[in-house]
């Protein structure tokens, strides 16, 4: 089983013709809600391709939280973990969505209620976890705790550090895997990217979007080429990295067989609208594998 400790968000998508000026006004051309946060986006991917998943994370008693809630039982995602919060709303990310590329501004709401006491209220579900994985959209004291209670467990930990800026460096030493993009990978370490990489080997794997990702494998720097593709919405191709590098992790590939796999996984999450909506099946990632598509 994979455990989620993280984020559930409502996506507020506006798709636009350009991304507006500091103060102005421009027209959007569609909106939509569509599902998403870090967490519930890569407990989806994971579950997509077959994985037992359970998610921790915490809601508002509101419609975001029970819709939330439904999409994810929808993809048999163990729920019952999901707390929720007497006071605070649901989560939301406001999603500007131009050119394939997009810019977002979440508000935590519930996230950030998540506490240390709901984790140990599930500490036998994590203990019994074969992998955590663990975004930074939840308070960072939760973090620590979870990454505390899977060290004493022995679980595998993911870390997806994102947002950087809820990243505490102290964390490196017991986390199994750290998957930043370029971006976050510069915004932690502050330093070359490969000098970073010989540090953390087999550990480090930073993303490089639609140029695949990087690791260093103790001798040699590795970099797994991406899959070109026609982008329609790039966002939540990270979330689908990450889910499906755990799947294929817990399934017992190797991690360069493992991040190869997670590189197609993503680049067939961009060819759809949402952070969601594209994430695929297993069957469609081995027949992009094959070259079996139409
Ligand atoms: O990674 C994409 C996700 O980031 C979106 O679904 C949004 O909710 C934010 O958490």
């Amino acid at each position: 089983m994979i455990t989620v400790i993280g984020s559930l968000n409502m996506d507020l998508v506006v798709q636009m013709n350009a991304f507006p000026k500091q103060g102005e006004t421009i027209l959007g051309h569609a909106f939509q809600t569509v599902p998403g946060g870090k967490g519930a986006n890569q407990a989806v991917a994971a579950a997509r391709l077959g994985s037992e998943v359970a998610m921790i994370g915490c809601v508002g008693k509101d419609s975001f939280g029970e819709t939330l809630r439904a999409v994810l039982q929808q993809e048999h995602i163990l729920t019952d973990v999901i707390v929720s919060s007497p006071s605070a709303p649901t989560g939301i990310a406001n999603i500007l969505v131009y050119n394939q590329d997009n810019r977002i501004v979440v508000v935590p709401g519930a996230n950030y209620e998540l506490a240390p006491a709901h984790l140990e209220a599930s500490k036998d579900l994590i203990q019994k976890s074969q992998m955590v994985i663990i975004q930074l959209e939840i308070p960072k004291e939760t973090t620590s705790y979870a990454i505390r209670l899977c060290k004493e467990a022995g679980v595998p930990v993911l870390l997806n550090p994102a947002p950087a800026a809820n990243f505490d460096v102290q964390w490196m030493e017991d986390v199994t895997y750290l998957t930043p993009n370029e971006t976050e990978c510069a915004e932690i370490f502050n330093e070359p990217f490969e000098q970073t990489l010989e540090k953390y080997p087999n550990k480090l794997i930073i993303t490089l979007g639609s140029e695949g990702a990087r690791y260093y494998d103790g001798s040699y720097p590795i970099h797994v080429p991406g899959y070109m593709t026609t982008a329609v919405d790039t966002t939540g191709a990270g979330d689908t990295f990450n889910g499906a590098l755990a799947y294929a992790l817990v399934e017992g590939q190797s991690l360069d067989e493992a991040v190869y796999f997670a590189n197609i996984a993503a680049s067939l999450s961009v060819e759809k609208f949402s952070a969601q909506g594209g994430m695929p099946t297993l069957g469609a990632i081995y027949a992009r594998m094959a070259g079996l598509e139409e």
